[in-house]
């Protein structure tokens, strides 16, 4: 838990961040978990992800952006990203953040900015997927995600098993009959709305899934279990047989360059599988927070920073 604080903390740091991200893409320690900084490099290094039947989703990294006019780039980025996956006929959608849309600058835009790209996403018969934030923002990207669903119906939303308030908010969504990516939750969050042990978020991460899949059984949900943890991915199985739901009626969803074994394990046994796949020059802060998600990836970047040395 230490080494996680720690590292969440410098990620916060720019001269850290610059100074990983000067040498990252060149050592070649970031290009397991990020595919490229292009969205050419990227498609290309997943061309062969594609091929063997796993879909992806794609995410411009950076968070937060500074304006309205970089929002409204960030979003005709992700209208460019839904073409490229169209015009080279590969299986996907995206995951887009709220705050890369404007979400603390003008809710307003964000709103329509979301809209525009989940109008696109519909017209080519696609889909997008709505990453969750920091608490601070959930309560409005659940009213901009139930917005936009209700307008397109194509509009995927991720929800935090480590948050106190997830299954009140699941059993409000199940109107809506979603696509709920869950997620243990990435950030740094206080007692008093997350669960601060692994053994409660593991806990809740189970009870939701067992209601998503209840909820898939009815087919008001479509269940993304979004976890590299074999456990969650067993749990998921078991509910599956027990509630008699085919495989296509659900999916798992993995990090790209993450737990790989799992994910072809999973795949071999005949399950969907969607990998998420950043990509971009702003790489940083993301891959921290992955180091701190397993501080054990530390030793892996310090080998292949050692390795380059020789
Ligand atoms: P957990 O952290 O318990 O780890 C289980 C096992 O997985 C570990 O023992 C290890 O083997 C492996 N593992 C996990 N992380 C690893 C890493 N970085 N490197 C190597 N191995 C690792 N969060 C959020 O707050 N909002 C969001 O929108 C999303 N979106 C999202 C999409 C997808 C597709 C995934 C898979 C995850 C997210 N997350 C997220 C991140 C999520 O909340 C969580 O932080 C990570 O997935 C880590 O939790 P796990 O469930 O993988 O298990």
């Amino acid at each position: 838990m230490l080494a996680r604080n720690f590292i969440l903390w410098l990620s916060t740091k720019p001269r850290v961040t610059k100074a990983l991200a000067q040498r990252g893409m060149n050592h070649g320690f970031a290009r397991r978990f990020v595919a490229g900084e292009t969205l050419d490099e990227t498609l290309a290094a997943c061309g062969p992800l594609c091929a063997q039947g796993r879909s992806i989703s794609l995410n411009h990294l950076g968070e937060n952006v500074a304006s309205e006019a970089a929002a409204r780039k960030v979003a005709s980025g992700y209208i460019q990203m839904l073409n490229q996956l169209h015009v080279r006929n590969l299986p996907g959608n995206i995951s887009i953040k709220l705050t890369q849309l404007g979400l603390v600058q003008n809710k307003t835009l964000c709103s329509e900015l979301t809209r525009e790209i989940a109008a696109r996403a519909r017209g080519l018969g696609r889909t997008i997927e709505i990453d969750m934030e920091g608490s601070v923002y959930t309560d409005v990207t659940l009213e901009i995600f139930a917005a936009v669903q209700r307008e397109s119906q194509n509009v995927g939303l991720a929800i935090q098993a480590y948050l106190l308030r997830s299954e009140t908010d699941l059993k409000r969504l199940e109107a809506l009959k979603p696509k709920i990516r869950l997620v243990k939750g990435a950030y740094h969050e206080p007692k008093e709305v997350a669960y601060q042990q692994k053994s409660e978020v593991d806990a809740n991460f189970k009870r939701l899934t067992t209601l998503l899949m209840e909820g898939a059984a009815r087919e008001t949900f479509f269940p993304a279990i979004g976890s590299h943890d074999p456990v969650m991915a067993a749990h998921t199985q078991a509910e599956a047989q027990r509630l008699k739901v085919s495989k296509d009626k659900y999916e798992f969803q993995m990090l790209y360059g993450i737990r790989r074994d799992l994910q072809e394990r999973v795949f071999k046994d005949g399950n969907r599988v969607q990998v998420y796949v950043s990509f971009g020059t702003d790489w940083c802060p993301w891959f921290m927070r992955r180091l701190a998600e397993r501080p054990a990836n530390c030793w892996f970047v310090l080998r292949s920073l050692v390795a380059e040395g020789k």
